[in-house]
């Protein structure tokens, strides 16, 4: 039996009441098997965050269901959703949700002390290392550049091994060579640790490190391709963008 890391069924997503509603996902049914690494594209505002923020707990859906290591989050209260979260998702936010007043390393450390867990010796520098900020555990994330603050916001992801990952853009400030370093750690994490990745990218050279792309356009998933290089990914992107 295939194990699904997580599943959506049917779930719809919105903002806002009455007449100012928005929908941002419609009946969006997917899964997204463990130890693999998806890339999810679409163009701004087709519900990319949001799917995301809904697979990961973040928010609940309007209507549908979401399942997280075959754990049901609808009849979950928050407390216990907050638990699952924390013992199972990485979540690297589109807008890196730093700590302001926190160091880098400090920043990188909050999911294991929330957690309750004191970092192993060198756990958190090698942490640093692998997003090639080794020299900036001290800065605070005013003191960094934006690349900067988004490598910080993936190690801080990472550090408690997440059985499910999920980044939202998270190469969208890096230049092209700290972006494929990012990248090939993404790859790594499906493929030496079994993790889940689900990453949001507008960027069909990252694409082309999943295993598996989907395409967003008006909230729902309008295709699903597997592995494949970046022409062919930027191909279908195009095809999307002309307005019909
Ligand atoms: N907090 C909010 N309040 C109201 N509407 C929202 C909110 N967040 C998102 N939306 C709307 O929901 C839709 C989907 O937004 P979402 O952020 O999921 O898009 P996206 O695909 O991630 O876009 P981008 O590529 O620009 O990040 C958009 O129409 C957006 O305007
Ligand atoms: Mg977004």
């Amino acid at each position: 039996m295939t194990t699904h890391a997580v599943e959506l069924h049917g779930v719809t997503a919105g903002y806002g009441l009455g007449p100012r509603r928005v929908t941002a996902l419609e009946e969006v049914t997917v899964a997204f098997t463990a130890g693999t690494f998806t890339a999810v594209m679409g163009p701004s505002g087709s519900g990319k965050s949001t799917l995301l923020h809904c697979a990961a707990g973040l928010d609940r859906p309007a209507a549908g269901s979401v399942r997280i290591g075959g754990t049901e989050l609808g009849p979950l209260g928050d407390d216990a959703l907050t638990v699952l979260r924390r013992d199972r998702v990485g979540f690297v936010f589109q807008a890196f949700n730093l700590v302001s007043t926190l160091t880098a390393e400090q920043n990188v450390a909050l999911p294991l002390r929330l957690a309750g867990r004191r970092p192993a010796p060198g756990e958190l520098t090698a942490a640093l290392a692998a997003v090639g900020l080794a020299g900036r555990a001290a800065h605070r994330p005013g003191e960094l550049s934006g690349g900067e603050q988004q490598r910080v916001a993936i190690a801080r992801a990472m550090i408690s091994r997440p059985a499910v990952l999920f980044a939202d853009e998270p190469t969208g400030a890096l230049d092209s060579a700290t972006s494929r370093q990012v990248l090939a750690l993404l790859r790594g994490l499906a493929d030496e640790h079994a993790q889940t990745v689900v990453m949001v990218t507008h960027d069909p050279v990252a694409a082309a490190y999943a295993d598996r792309v989907l395409l967003l356009a008006d909230g729902r998933i309008v295709d699903d391709l597997p592995r494949a290089d970046a022409a062919v990914i930027a191909a279908r992107m195009a095809r999307l963008e002309v307005p019909c």
